[in-house]
């Protein structure tokens, strides 16, 4: 039995709020944390197999040229070592996230400094890592590699699909009462995730079966065959659980094709472990942008202009690029609009999707272009924005969907005490600290995603959820299982959720925050069809059927789940896929930020005091693992306004601050208790399950509370994150030291 849905209509029904059990939504412990914090969870790495041998990458000396040859003299007698492996086939498909062009070099092209070209394999991981030290890899250097995104040489490309200009913006500008033009820098940034990317790849004839950790299985299983030539029916992928993802497990990698390339030639399995500095260097990073925001508003601060132009960067003949300007589109309103993308070609590590692709800098910079703006109208932040709330999407006319996105704004002032905030800077000194409030807002677009799952019912009355969908640490274990529960009328512990493994049927996977509300909602279809089963065989209508702790009920019927079952199983699946509710409103998430910040008026060192988000995401569907989301986006945004850089050599393009001593993430000390708030929301047009997807909104803009909360400290307003001591110091007021 299928339940197939294509969402062309607003699912008005809202089912899970009718039902007896209530689980969903409910704070429930993940049913895999015991597993976890017992180190019971099998983690890529972890997966012991017969005669299982260790490879380690070589990589790239030069940041651009020719690989001339591989000279193996140097370990050929090496203890432990057993053969070197380079081919065109290691970079078919390199790690770039989802629905990208493989580019058509292979490895006798390199492209950056680091670049994976050979992987040494030996019994140990040590006689592999010694192997590829001493392995000489023989380059010719090309002397024209680019580093510099803003090099006065660069050219960069204008991507067609990403420029706007509608109306005019320059004669808003002038007839303003009201600008901002401002030109704000961020960094890149790596996704950090703490388990270290691995794959151990294993063949039984012509079958390849990888253990791996990445977050789109169905995805990941055409990207493995294309690359190694084989069939996607002969591979299968096994990650059932992710130490984070964060955008750089989306796509296959280095470590996967080359595993699986050396496990074939030398029948035995293949585990590559990427060290901390190879994720550094080789895994995605999230662009550097430059960007210009101008915003003209008449004298009630409402917008009648406003412009955002960035400038980005990636390899050669990527075609990913950071969507900086995805939430500049539809959250404000304003009638002339510049929005426009620049692409600089670097010989930098690849470009991808790190957490919140495009809004974690593009929010960013938006709200403190906001800010900017409110401070220069003397209208209270809170209120410029709620006056820029458009009726319509500014630039296609479409409605909105559900957007509690005011609601967010005053929900978020009124818990965090904003009316006692002096708008005007350096005002609040508590002995050498200065104090300070800043706020921003948060949108994210929503989107649905293709995904099916399988829900057997059990003679027994238990049930069993399959499906190959990820569970990155966001808690989809959770979220399944509680579905499930509800629909079904039964306790979590009846419930077994089977993820990540491509034998089960194909989900969205983990990415662009669509895995809750895409795997939910092919869960809750699984689990109609189980009832409407239920519902011809008790003889009652399906909308009258009432499960309850393994009880049926409707009309005037009863009886216990396993009597209707009478010894045999059923199973479901459930698919749904988006349809035209994406086009006939636009959906999006929203949010607020507030922060209060203490900046030493001695050293310019920033403390985060308190942290507020309030957030609207539709339905959620477990209040714990939704909150802990929030609090994870949120630190993310702490990290990004203060600490967060990756700094490139420009002589060559390597990275300098390769691992997480020298890349700073916040510790513990660095956050304080942060507070979330989820708004009650329900979006019919979003899924049939009413959520939305909430993963990245916790940054979509969190780091300009923080930002903003500085210059309400201490008037210093800081265009090139992260605001580190040094660019505050500065422009510190004077201040009488007791
Ligand atoms: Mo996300 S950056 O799409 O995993």
């Amino acid at each position: 039995m299928t339940r197939h849905l294509k969402m062309d209509e607003p699912a008005t029904n809202r089912l899970l709020d009718k039902l007896p059990s209530r689980l969903t939504g409910a704070p429930m412990d993940r049913p895999d944390g015991p597993l976890k914090v017992s180190g019971t969870a099998t983690y890529a790495h972890e997966w012991q197999l017969d005669g299982k041998v260790f490879g380690v990458l070589a990589r790239a000396p030069v940041s651009k040229g020719k690989l001339v040859r591989i000279d193996k003299s140097a370990i050929e007698n090496l203890p432990g070592v057993l053969g070197v492996f380079s081919e065109e086939r290691f970079l078919r498909n390199p790690a770039q996230g989802m629905a990208n062009e493989a580019p058509e070099q292979g490895v006798s092209e390199i492209s950056y400094f680091g670049q994976p070209i050979a992987l040494v394999v030996a019994e140990t991981f040590e006689q592999a890592r010694h192997g590829a030290h001493r392995l000489e890899l023989v380059c010719e250097a090309a002397s024209d590699g680019v580093f510099d995104p803003e090099a006065n040489n660069i050219a960069p490309e204008k991507p067609e699909d990403d420029q706007l200009d509608q109306g005019d913006l320059d004669k808003a500008m002038a007839e303003a009462a009201y600008t901002v033009d401002s030109t704000y820098r961020t960094p890149s940034h790596n996704s950090a995730a703490m388990e270290p990317h691995c794959a151990i790849a294993s063949w039984e004839g012509d079958q390849l079966t990888l253990y791996a950790s990445y977050q789109m299985i169905k995805f990941n299983v055409n990207e493995l065959a294309d690359s190694v030539g084989i069939e996607p029916e002969k591979v299968r992928i096994v990650s059932p659980y992710v130490g984070g993802g964060f955008g750089s497990k989306l796509g296959i990698a280095p470590e996967a094709v080359s595993a699986a390339i050396a496990a074939k030639e030398l029948g035995r399995p293949v585990c590559v472990t990427l060290t901390r500095q190879q994720v550094f260097e080789n895994v995605m990073r999230r662009s550097e942008s430059r960007q210009r925001l101008r915003l003209a508003a008449d004298k009630d601060g409402k917008l009648t202009g406003l412009g955002h132009e960035c400038r980005v960067s990636n390899l050669p003949g990527e075609s990913f690029h950071e969507p900086v300007l995805q939430a500049t589109h539809f959250i404000y309103g304003g009638d002339n609009r510049r929005l426009g993308m620049e692409v600089a070609r670097l010989n930098r590590m690849c470009a991808g999707s790190v957490r919140a692709p495009g809004e974690a800098i593009g929010m960013q910079v938006l709200e403190n272009a906001m800010d900017e703006l409110a401070h220069t109208s003397g209208i209270d932040p809170v209120e410029l924005r709620k006056r820029n709330i458009p009726d319509a999407h500014p630039e296609e006319g479409t409605p909105y969907s559900s957007r509690p996105f005011a609601e967010a704004l005053d929900e978020g002032a009124k818990r965090f005490g904003w009316n006692k905030r002096n708008p005007k800077p350096g005002q609040q000194r508590e002995g050498e600290w200065l104090i300070g409030m800043g706020m921003a807002a948060a949108a994210r677009v929503n989107i649905l995603m293709e995904s099916k799952a399988r829900v057997i019912l059990k003679e027994d009355g238990k049930a069993i959820v399959e499906t190959d969908m990820t569970d990155i640490g966001t808690g989809t274990y959770a979220i399944l299982t509680q579905v499930c529960a509800d629909m079904l009328g039964l306790e979590p512990e009846n419930i077994e959720t089977r993820l990540g493994d491509s034998n089960f049927p194909k989900a969205s996977g983990s990415g662009g925050s669509f895995g809750a509300a895409s795997s939910g909602s092919s869960v809750y279809l699984a689990c109609l069809d189980i009832r409407a089963e239920l519902a011809r065989r008790l003889g009652c209508e399906e909308s009258e059927l009432q499960l309850d702790s393994g009880q049926a009920r409707g009309g005037s019927k009863s009886g216990s789940l396993t009597g209707l079952l009478a010894g045999e199983a059923i199973e479901a699946e459930g698919h749904i896929e988006p349809g035209e509710t994406k086009e006939k409103v636009k959906q999006a998430t929203y949010g607020s930020y507030f922060a209060e910040v203490a900046v030493n008026a001695v050293t310019g060192e920033t403390r985060v005091r308190r942290m507020l988000g309030v957030f609207g995401a539709g339905r959620i569907l477990n209040r714990k693992t939704a909150t802990s989301q929030c609090y994870g986006g949120m630190t993310w945004g702490i990290g990004m306004a203060l600490h967060e850089a990756m700094e490139f050599d420009m002589r060559d393009g390597h990275v300098v601050n390769n691992d997480l001593a020298e890349y700073h993430i916040p510790v513990n000390l660095d956050v304080p208790q942060l507070d979330v708030v989820l708004l009650e929301e329900r979006d019919d047009w979003a899924s049939p399950i009413q959520a939305k997807g909430l993963g990245e909104l916790g940054l979509c803009g969190a780091g300009a509370a923080i930002t903003n909360a500085i210059f309400n400290a201490t008037g210093v307003r800081v265009y090139d994150y992260p605001a580190t001591l040094d660019k505050i110091l500065d422009g510190l007021p004077e201040l009488d030291m007791v």
